[in-house]
């Protein structure tokens, strides 16, 4: 099975999780593109899908798939999305599209967090893929010594900024064997806006996909 192959029948299992008049919260990135190809085929049953970027939002949109502002809505009762890493705890690096800060917004506003992958993403410590870290631009100096304060190696990505206008860090080398403590302390330091680990709100359920079938792992 190819890596598309893959990341199609992980997100074509997540439609299982959707139910009639559910509100969808959608995420972005490769794997979320099949799964938004899929949700059109049941866009009739639907009452809409909020976007965690404006790529995920023309998609959708290209597809017929009512866009609905997260302002509208109290609660979002799912949000599917892909990851960049996902380890056993459910616990999440994010934000290699860059989409991290909006994919957060709505993760936080949603009840149940289905996170589709393939099986190359699953791991036992987070750490190998460089942490996405969404910063102010005026920040970009202080945020890259604090970061390299805390054993990582910043490195600015070029030629992309968010859709927040802002720019990304990418963290590489981070020793993540406590992925909440270092969320929490990231997001503390002056001029990051939001960065890539999702573990104080990781995942509620994993589907991975691998060449024998789609697994299903929960909290
Ligand atoms: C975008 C993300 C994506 O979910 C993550 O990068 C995985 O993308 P892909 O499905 O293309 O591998 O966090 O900000």
């Amino acid at each position: 099975m190819s890596p598309d192959e893959k990341k199609k029948a992980a997100a074509e299992a997540a439609l299982a999780y959707v139910e009639d008049d559910m509100t969808v919260g959608v995420g972005t990135g490769s794997t979320v593109n099949f799964f938004i190809d899929a949700l059109a085929g049941i866009r009739q049953r639907i009452r809409g899908a909020v976007a965690s970027s404006s790529v995920t939002e023309a998609r959708l949109r290209e597809r017929r798939i009512p866009v609905v502002n997260l302002n509208s809505v109290d609660e979002l009762p799912i949000y599917v999305d892909g990851a960049d890493e996902a380890d056993p705890h459910l616990r999440l690096i994010k934000g290699g599209g860059g989409a991290l800060t909006r994919e957060k917004i709505v993760a936080a506003v949603s009840r149940r967090f289905v996170c589709i992958i393939d099986d190359s993403k699953l791991v036992v410590l987070l750490g190998k893929f460089p942490l996405p870290v969404e910063v102010i631009p005026m920040a970009q100096s202080h945020v890259g010594r604090q970061l390299a304060k805390l054993g990582g190696r910043p490195v600015l990505r070029q030629g992309f900024n968010t859709d927040n206008g802002n720019i990304v860090i990418d963290v590489h080398g981070l020793t993540l064997t406590n992925p909440v403590e270092t969320e929490e302390c990231i997001d503390h330091i002056a001029g990051v806006v939001c960065n890539g680990l999702f573990a104080r709100r990781g995942a509620d359920l994993l589907l991975v996909a691998a060449t024998a079938g789609v697994k299903t792992i929960t909290r």
